[in-house]
């Protein structure tokens, strides 16, 4: 029996099969020859590529021929400031600086407070609050101020309304419900919402008078918007954005879905936490693939395919490969028992987040080097 799966840019859930997904988006998978691509101008690929944690992509190949042209692109990705960030949240924005520094090129980077209002339960107010905070862990990440745009919907929203406009004058309301299964009880707002996240693609274009390519890094879980939006582009004149798709950090508990901060605390772990916290999480929630009782491991060794610390060491915390390729083979012989592998994990995130909270609070100074004045 098929076991189903759910990804759209409001829901994730079940075990996904990101070959199948590749087929239903309609998008194509990184091979080794791109992989060689990337090679030759970024020097080694970054582990998240080589691992697949960015597994799929559209027109790559296009943009690297402009790039080859002489033709340099810019870098777009955004977050939807609903809530505090956690580790599900950054993997895309680490791969995307390593892209601007390998590439020196300009990243916009959306903040589309205007969707969270939208779409969540909250108050004006509260999703102001997280735009805030959010921005401070986008700045912590180390994106290079002179190359860094923040766009905030509602605050910038002279730029961008008037292509949003045109955008959606584009896109009837039975594309976006088939795209994104709205009903009659969904708000107007968020008929009219793809059109805003499409923006940020053309915008250098619009605001520099000439056709700038585009590469988007996301989460899988975006790319319906902009499924939708690459329609429309070409129509108003402007290039196709490039997409690289990544795939999503499993929550703490088990190996369906995503983190997310909806599902209470036991799924994710947050930007802010305290290593106790993080100690805490891990060793009371990581899923784990290791045998119930030492002896057992001993002797059947553990599974680290669905062991979600060794996901999280293999897609993000552990870069060097040989040094992996050790944890795998150790825990599968039994050599490493669980609790020894949680203790890797711990030791790696809380080095992390001890850097990144301090470089939080740095960012604090920071913000109006990255806002786009008005
Ligand atoms: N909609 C995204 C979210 O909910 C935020 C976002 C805006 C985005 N523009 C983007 C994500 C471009 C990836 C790429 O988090």
């Amino acid at each position: 029996m098929e076991k189903e799966f759910k990804v759209t840019p409001w829901e994730v859930s079940g075990e996904i099969d990101y070959d199948k997904l590749i087929k239903e988006f309609g998008i194509t998978k990184i091979d080794n020859k791109l992989l060689e691509r990337i090679k030759k101008y970024a020097g080694e690929p970054h582990f998240m590529l080589k691992r697949g944690v960015f597994f799929a992509h559209r027109d790559l190949n296009w943009l690297l021929d402009e790039y080859e042209k002489g033709k340099k692109f810019f870098l777009y990705t955004g977050r939807g400031p609903s809530g505090p960030i956690h580790l599900g949240h950054i993997g895309t924005w680490i791969f995307t600086k390593w892209l601007q520094d390998k590439f020196g090129v300009e990243l916009w980077f959306q903040f589309t407070d205007d969707e969270k209002f939208l779409f969540k339960e909250k108050s004006y107010e509260e999703i102001q609050k997280w735009t805030y905070e959010n921005m401070l862990d986008v700045i912590a990440l180390g994106f290079d101020s002179k190359k860094t745009k923040f766009l905030v919907d509602t605050k910038n929203i002279n730029l961008m309304y008037p292509e949003a406009l045109k955008i959606a004058k584009k896109i009837n309301f039975s594309t976006v419900k088939a795209a994104f299964g709205f009903t009659n009880e969904n708000n107007i707002g968020e008929i009219f919402y793809t059109s805003m996240q499409a923006v940020p693609a053309i915008l250098p274009s619009v605001i520099k008078k000439e056709n700038i390519p585009c590469l988007i890094p996301l989460a899988v879980d975006q790319d319906p918007h902009f499924r939708v939006a690459r329609d429309v582009y070409p129509k108003l004149g402007f290039y196709k954005p490039a997409i690289i798709h990544g795939i999503f950090l499993p929550p703490l508990a088990g190996t369906t879905g995503k983190m997310g901060s909806s599902d209470g605390e036991e799924t994710a772990i947050y930007t802010t936490d305290t290593p106790e916290q993080v100690e805490k999480k891990i060793k009371k929630y990581a899923f784990s693939g290791g045998q119930p009782t030492t002896e057992e491991h001993r002797k059947k060794g553990g599974n680290p395919d669905i062991d979600v610390s060794y996901q999280y060491l293999r897609m993000f915390f552990e870069p060097d490969d040989k040094k992996l390729a050790k944890i795998h083979d150790d825990y599968k012989s039994g050599k490493l028992l669980t609790g020894e592998l949680k203790g890797i994990l711990i030791e790696k995130v809380n080095s992390f987040l001890k850097e990144h909270q301090k470089k939080r609070e740095l960012a604090k100074k920071q913000i109006d080097k990255y806002l786009i004045k008005n």
